[in-house]
């Protein structure tokens, strides 16, 4: 067995303390050894522990961005079976490739239930969270809600801003409930917001051409739409519900009891 690795002086131990170089502040004592055993350039010590230094740094910075990103569920774009859905390759790899989020463009799911609507919406938001880009999720009652509790202390131009400081915010279950006139201007103001400066995903069963149902004013429809659609990767999750083929598959795979 090798001799634990000396501790390291108080004052560079103190030091790394106080500049929050954590990971170096762990690996140095044991790098020193390495370093002299091995007879390492001092560059090459330097880099060692700086390079582990900055991959702490992204991997903890990545944890707190799908902490603040609140997704409901994890799912990820490789358990998207595409063959089993009608989205089309090209469009799932352009998706994938996360370059709509550069561009600020916005990505729209319409479709049926069990479709894979919110899967997509989340696994790109995980696939943008692994990319370094900040991440918001919410269903289109929590983001009302948010908005309405704004609205309530005056400070609902802040908590637009803040939303808007994610690079994509994820609107998903749009029409599941109905909007009050109140809701749905806020509902715009958002969208409004975003426009051209960042990008929204959103999840809908209702085609566009319908969205008059759950939104009362016309024209505030018409405006929200203009400014999502403009720039904006339309796809149609089509087909039978994924829950429901997954249910009756579990039914197929179950042995009946006998009597
Ligand atoms: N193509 C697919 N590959 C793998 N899993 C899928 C696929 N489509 C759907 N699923 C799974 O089926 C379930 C339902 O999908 P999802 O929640 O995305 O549906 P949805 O379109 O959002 O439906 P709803 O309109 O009811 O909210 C989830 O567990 C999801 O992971
Ligand atoms: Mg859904």
């Amino acid at each position: 067995m090798t001799a634990p690795a000396p501790a390291l002086p108080g004052d560079l131990e103190g030091g790394l303390r106080r500049l929050r170089l954590g990971a170096m502040r762990r690996l140095a004592p044991e790098l020193l050894v390495t370093a002299k055993t091995q007879r390492w350039s001092p560059e090459e010590f330097l880099r060692t522990l700086v390079e582990a230094e900055i991959a702490s740094r992204d991997e903890s910075n990545a944890r707190e961005r799908l902490k603040a990103a609140g997704f409901p569920v994890t799912k990820t774009t490789d358990e998207f079976d595409l063959a089993a859905s009608s989205v089309k390759p090209a469009t799932f790899d352009y998706l994938r490739s996360l370059e709509w989020i550069a561009a600020r463009e916005n990505v729209c799911l319409v479709g049926p239930a069990g479709t894979g609507k919110s899967h997509l919406l989340v696994a790109l938001g995980h696939a943008a969270i692994d990319a370094g880009r900040r991440v918001r999720y919410f269903t289109a009652a929590e983001l009302v809600e948010t908005l309405y509790r704004g609205l309530a202390d005056n400070s609902v131009g802040r908590v637009i801003e803040n939303i808007l400081r994610a690079d994509l915010i994820l609107i998903d279950e749009i029409g599941f409930a109905p909007l009050d006139p109140t809701g749905a201007q806020l509902f715009f103001r958002l969208v409004a917001g975003a426009y051209e400066r960042r990008s929204l995903g959103i999840g809908s069963h209702w085609p566009f051409e319908d969205w008059g149902r759950f939104i009362p004013e016309h024209a505030t429809a018409v405006s929200l739409l203009d400014r999502l659609l403009h720039h904006a990767v339309v796809v149609a999750t089509d087909g039978d519900s994924y829950r429901m083929k997954e249910a009756r598959a579990t039914e197929r795979s179950t042995p009946k009891k006998k009597p």
